[in-house]
């Protein structure tokens, strides 16, 4: 039996790591990824998409729909500082690749009407597609069966501010709009969740690179900018918060603690715009989202890494590997 899933992306760095377990888990039937303005330039995104399909050996058999070019009512925030171009300067020959000419937002409403409560969702960057899809459809929220958000910190550090995690800081409008909708919503947190036990140290690192092969090479060289900012900024590793979103939907025993808290998101503050306010219950306020609490860590690496250790062959090649 396997889930019916779209992955909407800001593809760099773990978000190529998602797509590659939607891509190849055999629990996943991945039927579309959409594009979201988010961590590096769209284009960028774009090319790191396809650049990962190859990678996977299945360049041309997942529709990719471009989505919202900006957030919904602020001006884009780029993470290059943290990500680089988003996959290590990998490249390849994009001649007649092109993407769907379905936009993303009305591909996502379609596919989630064509099956009502089938679709699963994993959405790891901004939630702009997510809300602009509510606003085009009043159904959305009911046609999707559910609905796994990377983003938010749980009571805990922002990332992008001391407040905020850069999923919800960049479109913080959608984030509070997904969160009123209604959605079967369960939600992959920054701090603590991803800080505790979704950080992949010289020791895990070391264990994938000793794989050997073109997707160890891959993960290794899409995630080299990003780990030398984690290291900079005092974390000792590689951060998976998206690849986790979609192994924790396709895998739910890897789930080991979770509650029920209603979630909010700041969108008048200043200094705490795009907070995630998780109530855990004792505040009077009806729950919304499961959050995830806690994983089995090592369960998790031992997905990625049965993963990275699939001998694919690239269908186009890619420099850089
Ligand atoms: O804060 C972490 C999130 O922001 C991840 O989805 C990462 O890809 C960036 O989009
Ligand atoms: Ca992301």
């Amino acid at each position: 039996m396997t889930t019916p899933l779209v992955i909407d992306t800001d593809t760099a760095q773990d978000d190529c790591v998602a797509l590659l377990v939607g891509l190849l888990d055999p629990a996943a039937d991945l039927r579309a990824i959409t594009m979201v303005a988010g961590n590096v330039g769209f284009d960028q995104q774009v090319r790191n998409a396809f650049v990962t399909l190859s990678a996977a050996g299945r360049l041309g058999e997942v529709p990719v729909h471009l989505g919202c070019r900006r957030p919904l009512v602020r001006p884009w925030v780029s993470a290059e500082n943290v990500h680089g171009d988003g996959s290590g300067g990998l490249s390849m020959d994009a001649s007649g690749l092109e993407p769907e000419p379905e936009h993303a937002v009305d591909a996502l409403v379609r596919l989630a009407a064509e099956n009502p409560g089938e679709l699963s969702i994993v959405a790891i960057g901004p939630l702009t597609n997510i809300a602009a899809a509510l606003a085009k459809d009043p159904g959305f929220a009911r046609n999707v069966g559910s609905l796994y958000v990377m983003g938010g910190s749980n009571n805990g550090r922002g990332n992008i501010t001391a407040a905020a995690e850069f999923n919800f800081y960049v479109d913080p409008e959608a984030a509070k709009a997904v969160f009123a909708a209604g959605f079967d919503v369960t939600v992959v947190p920054w701090d603590p969740l991803t800080l505790r036990q979704a950080v992949f140290d010289q020791e895990r690192l070391d264990v994938i690179a000793a794989l050997g092969t073109p997707l160890s090479d891959f993960f290794g060289r899409v995630c080299a900018a990003t780990l030398e900012f984690d290291r900079r900024v005092g974390i000792d590793g590689t951060t998976h918060p998206d690849s986790l979103t979609a192994a924790v939907l396709l895998h739910p025993e890897l789930v080991r603690r979770s509650a029920r808290y209603h979630v909010d998101v700041e969108t008048a503050g200043e200094l705490t715009r795009g907070y995630s306010a998780m109530s855990w219950g004792v505040h009077g306020l009806a729950a919304n989202a499961t959050v995830i609490e806690e994983i089995d860590s090592e369960g998790f690496f031992a997905l990625l890494v049965e993963v990275l250790s699939r001998r694919t062959v690239p269908t186009r090649e890619i420099t850089g590997l």
